[in-house]
Parts: structure tokens; C-alpha cells; sequence
């Protein structure tokens, strides 16, 4: 099947308790373990592309490495999104290429201006049935100890405010989480209260939760010990995402850790075969131990597995 835009997914997450996994994907690797997973779990997925992804491997690259997916796995809902779009001119570039769905983050602008821009990108999306997903609210920088920051995330009646008034689809919404590897100092907690407020204030509408990784210490130990320092990592427990899945968050970001996995990966199998230089012997290991972790996502965060 064609690429596809999200809104029958998230709808079909909301009414059943579910979350849509979001996946960053940079290179063929990812992508191939990201499919993996969704035929073996039978769940549709959404492959989503940073600026920075963009950049690394070239547009033209990741919207043909997509294509070859859907080419392979055609049973599977896919939809191809923008992750973090910073300006008007880079969503547009990639609704033109294609995208089924954006997402332009005016998070770190003033109110007025983060509702003038995802309106600008609205417009823009809209007529050609693009999905627009946007941000209010900031998420913790990485080093940061998150319930400290409690005036950066996203206020109930702001939202309502902000998605009635910008037109976007679906929001992602500051409760706790934050990007990276070293999400909590202390306890891990999210603001369920905060959530289930804006949940409540925008009936049958999808929220999006960043930041979502769980950091597996499967993986941070992996890389420690095959010559790594990944010291004091921290995600997001499983358990806690899957409560949030089950309320109005029908999309879930993961990046970290894909990243963790593979070069876990990629760290043991070269610390074991000293002698082995060719890319295949280990990104072999390494596209397996991305389809195994999203799998174990898609099952036991996303509750995703089944749906299609
Ligand atoms: O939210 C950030 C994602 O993990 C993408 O990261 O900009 O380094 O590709 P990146
Ligand atoms: P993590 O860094 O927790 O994987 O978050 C990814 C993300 O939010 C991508 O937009
Ligand atoms: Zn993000």
C-alpha cells in the first residue's frame, strides 16, 4: 500500500488504548529493523525523519530507502513524518517530497508566534492532506532534572487555546519527558494529572509524547563494557509509557534507544571478532538487534502488535 497519513491510526489507538511507536530513522539499517518488527508484530508503524536525518543521508535517500519499504512490506501502514521541523521551509520541502505527515516545532518560540507559524504550515499541509503535528510546552534539555521545570510544561487550557486556534492535528505536549539518554536524576515520574487534564480538555484528540525512550540497561551495560561510557543513563520505564498509551497519547517517540541497540551491537561484535572489517558482519548483528528491541516495543509499550 501507498504511504498513508496518520489519522486513521490514531484514531484506531485512542478508541482501543493503544500508541502508534514513532521511529527515527537514518540509514537503511534502521529502517530495515523499524519494518522487521512491524510485519513480525503486524503493527503499523510511522517512520519519522529529523532535520538532522535529513541532512545525513539526503532527502532523496531516505524517501527511496521508505519507498523500498513499503515495496517489501506492503500489508504494513506506514506513514513517512518530519520529526522536529524548525522552520516553515523545511516541512513545505518535505510535504513536497512526500512526507504524509510533519510536525513543525515552534515550542522554543513565544506563544503568538509558535500559533502564528504551525497556522503558516497548516495552510501549507492541509490542501494537499498533510498531517500537521506541533508543540507546546518545552521539554527538558537532556541534562536536566525534568520535575524541576515543572513552568515549562504544557498548560490544559493552553492547549485547547493553541490547537483550536493554529489548526493542527495532533500535539505533543511537555509532561516530564525530555530527548537522550539521561532523562531523570532522581525518580522517574510523568505528570499523569497534567496528561489526563489536556486529555480531557480535547475529547478524541492525539497527543504525542517525545522523549520516550526507556534506555534499556541491557544496552547501556552492553556498550560499557565493549569500550562505551554511556555513565548514569535513565529513560522512561516501560510501565509508565504504556499508562501513557493508554490515555490520549496515540503517538510515542523513540530514537535513543535505536541508537543504543545498534551500536551496542556493533561495539560487541567488533570488541569479539578483532579481525573482522567488513560493514555486513556487524551491521548484520546490528539491523537484528534494532528489529528485536522496536519488536519488544511495538508488543510490550506501544501495545501495538495485532492491529492490522
Ligand atoms: O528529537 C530528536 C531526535 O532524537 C532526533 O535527533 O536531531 O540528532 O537526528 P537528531
Ligand atoms: P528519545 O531521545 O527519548 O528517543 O526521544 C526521541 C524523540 O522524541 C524524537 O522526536
Ligand atoms: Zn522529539
Amino acid at each position: 500500500m501507498p504511504l498513508i497519513g496518520p489519522k486513521q491510526m490514531f484514531e484506531n489507538a485512542y478508541a482501543k488504548g493503544y500508541a502508534i511507536g514513532a521511529f527515527n530513522v537514518n540509514n537503511m539499517e534502521i529502517v530495515q529493523g523499524i519494518m522487521g518488527a512491524a510485519q513480525q508484530e503486524r503493527s503499523p508503524v510511522i517512520l519519522q525523519v529529523s532535520a538532522g536525518a535529513r541532512k545525513y543521508a539526503g532527502q532523496t535517500y531516505i524517501v527511496k530507502l521508505v519507498e523500498a519499504a513499503l515495496a517489501d512490506a506492503p500489508d504494513i501502514p506506514v506513514v513517512l513524518h518530519l520529526d522536529h521541523g524548525p522552520d516553515f521551509d523545511l516541512c513545505k520541502a518535505c510535504i513536497d517530497a512526500g512526507f504524509t505527515s510533519v510536525m513543525i516545532d515552534g515550542s522554543h518560540l513565544p506563544y503568538e508566534e509558535n500559533i502564528a507559524l504551525t497556522k503558516q504550515v497548516v495552510a501549507y499541509a492541509h490542501p494537499r492532506g498533510v498531517w500537521v503535528e506541533a508543540e507546546l510546552g518545552k521539554l527538558a534539555g537532556i541534562e536536566e532534572h525534568v520535575s524541576s521545570d515543572e513552568h515549562v510544561y504544557t498548560d490544559p487550557d493552553q492547549a485547547v487555546d493553541f490547537v483550536r486556534r493554529s489548526g493542527c492535528d495532533s500535539l505533543a505536549v511537555a509532561i516530564g519527558t525530555s530527548h537522550g539518554a539521561y532523562k531523570f536524576k532522581g525518580d522517574a515520574q510523568l505528570d499523569f494529572a497534567r496528561l489526563e487534564s489536556i486529555g480531557q480538555k480535547l475529547p478524541a484528540y492525539p497527543l504525542v509524547l517525545h522523549g520516550a525512550s526507556s534506555v534499556p540497561q541491557e544496552f547501556v551495560d552492553m556498550c560499557n563494557t565493549f569500550g562505551g561510557s554511556v555513565g548514569g543513563a535513565k529513560g522512561v520505564p516501560e510501565d509508565i509509557l504504556r499508562k501513557a498509551a493508554g490515555m490520549a497519547v496515540c503517538k510515542i517517540n523513540v530514537d535513543t534507544d535505536i541508537r543504543l541497540a545498534l551500536t551496542a551491537s556493533i561495539r560487541r561484535y567488533l570488541t569479539e571478532h578483532p579481525e573482522q572489517f567488513d560493514p555486513r558482519s556487524y551491521l548484520t548483528p546490528a539491523r537484528e538487534a534494532v528489529k528485536n528491541m522496536v519488536a519488544h516495543k511495538i508488543r510490550n509499550v506501544m501495545g501495538s502488535s495485532g492491529t492490522i
